[in-house]
């Protein structure tokens, strides 16, 4: 059974894809919805649509034999239609017929566009429909993310919170120091219906190189861009159980990075995950991979004994 619960709403498997993978047009959500996914989220929006920066601006990385086999490497800009398309889409979704909810993504480039976006969705009361605001774009030219500035993510969240009001997600950046748990953690834990935080974005402003050409790897930011896939793995493993230690009883941490097998699914759980996202393997495998995962990870439980994911969720042992 790899069926778990996000925010009070139910999803029959644990895995969907990672906002920005997959997720940008109706066609791509419509294939996560006829696939295995237990869920799907769309593409960040922000309040006008953008074209995002030029191409190339995801590129698979090699491990020496496996095309992506070592993760990617992307700079998109926040390419996406635009809130009111992802608005129509939430509005038009049922989730009853689908079987699974729907998450929303949600990336203003200030503060008031991200009060007007919340407000719509607040106000077009959809059941099923789960924003998860996200904290740390780091592709956007010129813009810090939030998600490195925690007094900006207090006020900010002083200010969605209560739009809000159901209960909600966010998406944060990789930390590498454990002050920044403790400070990160003890600004979430202040928001009550902040049920769930998502560990990990890609791991920012990396820089890959072509031996053979001496080119950067993708064409934005001199070649700098978000990393994911298996080389992401133990930072987001860490990520995910340094909030889950932290968090506030009911609050969960969705767990995001380096998934690649039903092996990293399991070891997210362990660490603490209640759902895992899939960003660059998706990219890579395309929507089969969530059948993929999902008899993997079934396989790794069986052969355990476990019969559900709440069995050895979070029970990481320590030496
Ligand atoms: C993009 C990358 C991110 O990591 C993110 O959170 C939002 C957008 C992008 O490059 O489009």
């Amino acid at each position: 059974d790899l069926s778990t619960v996000i925010a009070g709403v139910p999803l029959s498997n644990v895995f969907f894809n990672a906002a920005g993978a997959w997720c940008q047009r109706e066609d791509e959500l419509q294939a996560l919805l006829d696939s295995g996914a237990g869920s799907l989220i769309t593409k960040s929006a922000t309040y006008e649509a953008r074209e995002g920066n030029p191409t190339p601006r995801y590129a698979p990385l090699a491990d020496g034999v496996i095309s992506g086999g070592g993760g990617s490497i992307s700079s998109i800009g926040l390419a996406n239609e635009g809130y009111k398309y992802y608005l129509n889409y939430a509005r038009q979704f049922d989730v009853t017929r689908h079987g699974k909810p729907l998450f929303i993504s949600l990336s203003g480039l200030s503060l008031a566009d991200s009060v007007k976006m919340v407000t719509a969705f607040a106000q077009a009361e959809l059941s099923g429909c789960i924003l998860e605001i996200n904290f740390s774009c780091p592709n956007v030219p010129g813009k810090p993310q939030l998600g490195y500035d925690m007094n900006a993510m207090d006020t900010t969240l002083a200010t969605l919170a209560p739009l809000i009001e159901k209960p909600f997600g966010i998406k944060l950046p990789p930390y590498f120091d454990m002050a920044h748990f403790d400070q990160v953690a003890a600004v979430v834990n202040k928001y009550d219906n902040l049920a769930f935080v998502t560990c990990i974005n890609s791991v920012g402003n990396g820089l890959a190189i072509d031996l053979d050409t001496e080119r950067a790897m993708i064409k934005p930011k001199n070649g700098f861009g978000g990393l994911g896939g298996r080389m992401i793995l133990n930072t987001a493993l860490a990520n995910v159980n340094a909030f889950y230690r932290r968090l506030a009883p009911g609050k969960q941490v969705i767990g995001v990075g380096g998934v690649v097998s039903g092996k990293e699914a399991f070891l997210h759980i362990l660490a603490g995950a209640s759902a895992i996202q899939i960003g660059t393997q998706l990219m890579e495998e395309g929507p089969p991979v969530f059948d993929r995962v999902k008899r993997e990870l079934e396989s790794i439980m069986e052969k355990k004994g476990y019969n559900s994911v709440e069995e050895f969720r979070g029970k990481v042992k320590t030496l």
